[in-house]
Order: structure tokens, then sequence, then C-alpha cells
């Protein structure tokens, strides 16, 4: 029995933010950008659209190459950190509505930039303790509605979109999901990015704030690179696999550079490491499958290749996924 990822879909909004754009909104240049994030774009979801909206976008495409209809969903599990509602209904409820999955169990994963890697071992586990036979998992964000724009340090970073995976059980073994790896430090690093709430607002206090991410930066990019590094050795330590097994590692999309040092720490030739976060800049949950569906689309996975997904983000969280393809 294995649990795989049948087929991918995803949602790009059709608005495209050049980082020219930017440079007219902050003090900021496309050079600065490229050299130190590596993004040349993002899309930005439009006016009166719904995170909810991107992710069920992403969901039809998927079912469609799937072959399976919303009606033989078990459940629906979305990874997002700017869901419709704060605290409720889920964005997987609005979503299982959408896209007419009527009945099947849903719920929304908070892991920052880790979500999908989270959701997708919930779901695998899931399937696997046969709680079902299909899922949907997506990644979907409208971080861009919570970017703070006077900030250039961050507005330059985010983009929305969203990815789907339609993931089913199968009789055949040792393919799919076969590992995942799960862990956080909510501790002292919690506060390096966050999205401030507009909790404040109280009896006495009416005035709502206007949520908005902050980061810091540099020791974000420190913990990034870390949790590369050290989740692939976990894997390597935890497994029979050696580094040369991948056909490839995709990451995170958050900063290009963070890959470049990761990379040259492992030892893994950079041209392993898929990246497209030139065009998207950081979809936060939504960047590991837009990449496996953009990867799925150029051919460039072949059945039985072995891939690992990994992601950190906010909490601060990371993890990692070993999939045979
Ligand atoms: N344009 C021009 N100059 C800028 C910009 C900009 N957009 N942003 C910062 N600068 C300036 C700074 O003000 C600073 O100027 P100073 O030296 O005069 O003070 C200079 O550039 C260098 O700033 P640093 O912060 O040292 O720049 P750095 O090379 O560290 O890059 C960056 C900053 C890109 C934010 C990097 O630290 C990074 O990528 N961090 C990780 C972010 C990340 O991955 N976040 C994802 C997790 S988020 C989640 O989970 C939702």
């Amino acid at each position: 029995m294995s649990v795989v990822i049948r087929s991918t879909g995803v949602h790009i909004p059709e608005r495209r933010i050049l980082n020219e754009e930017l440079a007219s909104m902050v003090d900021t240049t496309d050079e600065w950008i490229r050299s130190h994030t590596g993004i040349g774009a993002r899309h930005i979801a439009a006016d009166g659209s719904q995170t909810s909206d991107l992710a069920a976008d992403a969901a039809r495409s998927a079912l469609k190459k799937a072959g399976i209809e919303p009606r033989e969903l078990d459940f629906i599990v979305v990874a997002t950190a700017t869901p419709d509602y704060l605290g409720f209904p889920s964005t997987a409820c609005i979503v299982q509505d959408k896209i007419g999955a009527h009945g099947c169990g849903a719920f929304d994963v908070t892991a920052g930039c880790t979500g999908f890697i989270y959701a997708l071992d919930v779901a695998s586990s899931m399937l696997e303790a046969k709680k079902g036979r299909h899922a949907l998992v997506i990644g979907a964000e409208t971080l861009t509605r919570v970017t703070d724009w006077t900030d250039r340090s961050s507005c330059v970073l985010f983009g929305d979109g969203a990815g789907a995976a339609v993931l089913s059980r199968i009789d055949e073994g040792g393919r799919g999901v076969l590992k995942c790896m799960l862990g956080a430090d909510g501790g002292s690093h919690r506060d390096l990015v966050l999205v401030q709430q507009p909790r404040t607002k109280t009896f006495e206090r009416p005035e709502p704030l206007v949520p908005k991410i902050f980061m810091d930066g540099k020791n974000v990019y420190n913990f990034a690179v870390k949790s590369i590094t050290v989740l692939m050795e976990r894997i390597m330590h935890a497994s029979a696999y050696r580094l040369e097994d991948f056909a490839w590692i995709v990451p995170h999309q958050a900063n290009a550079r963070i890959v470049q040092a990761a990379a040259k720490r492992v030892g893994v030739p950079e041209e392993r490491f898929f990246m497209n976060i030139e065009e998207y800049a950081n979809t936060s949950a939504a960047s590991i499958p837009i990449a496996l569906d953009e990867m799925s689309g150029k051919g460039l996975l072949k059945t039985g290749d072995l891939i690992m997904l990994i992601g950190f983000g906010a909490g601060l969280t990371y993890g990692a996924s070993v999939i045979r393809w």
C-alpha cells in the first residue's frame, strides 16, 4: 500500500507586479531585489478574490487531471497563513463548498511556509490509516493582503497563489510519500516572523489595527539555511538514502540565496534544487505545490524519481517529505 500524489494543480493570479513597479512605491531597485533574493516578479490576487477562490481553482485543476470527482474526496486540508476568516470558518470548509465536495471532512493547518509539508504529512498519515481513499491537500495564500507595503525589506518578498495535490491510497507498495519529518521551535524564535494581528481591539480601544507581516530578515535567513541543511542530514541519518539518490530537492521558495547557501553547505549541486522564485516570489504554503505542478508540467518528474520537499517558516517551523514519484 502507498499514498501517492496523483495530480497537482495551481492558481496563479493574473496581475503580475515586476520589481520596477515596486521601485516606484518604496526605496528599492530591480537590481537590489534580484541580487538579494532572486525575485523578479510576483502575482497579486484580484480585488474581491479570497484565499479560498485561489485554492478552489487550484483544486479543480488537480481533480480534473486526477479524473476524480469532488464527491469522491474523503477530506480536504488547506495549509494557509492567510485564511478567508480570522479563526473560523476554516478556509477548507469554504473550498469544500466552492468545489462541490459536500460532506467530506475539511480543516486548515497553520504552519507558516512549512504548511504544505505539515498538511501532506497529516493527509498521507490519515490515508495510510485507512481513513479514506482520496484527499485534497492545498497550499493557498493571499500574503500580499497582510504585506506591509511601507517596509522595503519585506514587501519585495511576497506574492499570492495556490497549489493543490490530489492524494490517493493505492495497493502498490514502495511509492508516494515515504517519509515525513516535522519540527518547530516555538520558543525563542517565534517572534522572528509573524503577522501582527488586530487583537488589540478591546472594549476600551475599539480601533482595529491592520494585520501586517513583521520579519527579522537576517535571523530568518540564518534559520532557513540551517533548517535545510539539518533536515537533509536528518533524513539521511534516519534512512538508507544518500543525497545522490534524490533526483530533485524542492525547497520552499523564500530566497534564492538561502537555497544557494544551503546547497553549498550540504555539497549538493545547486541545479538539483528546483527554483521558480524569480516568477512568483515567496507564496508561503503555496510555494511547494506550485513548484511541483510546474515540474510535473515540464516533465521534470519521472515515475520512480526520489524527491525531497523541504519547508521552513513562521513558528518557527520546519519539515521535509521524501516522495517516490
Ligand atoms: N531595497 C533596497 N535596499 C534594501 C531593501 C530593498 N528592498 N531591503 C533592505 N535594504 C537595505 C537595508 O536597509 C540595509 O541597508 P543599510 O545597510 O543601509 O542598513 C541593506 O539593504 C542590507 O540589509 P540586510 O537586511 O542586511 O539585507 P540582506 O542581505 O540580509 O537581505 C532579506 C534581506 C532579503 C530580507 C534577507 O534577510 C532574507 O531573505 N531573509 C529571509 C526572509 C524569508 O525567507 N522569509 C520567509 C519566511 S516568512 C514566512 O514563513 C511567512
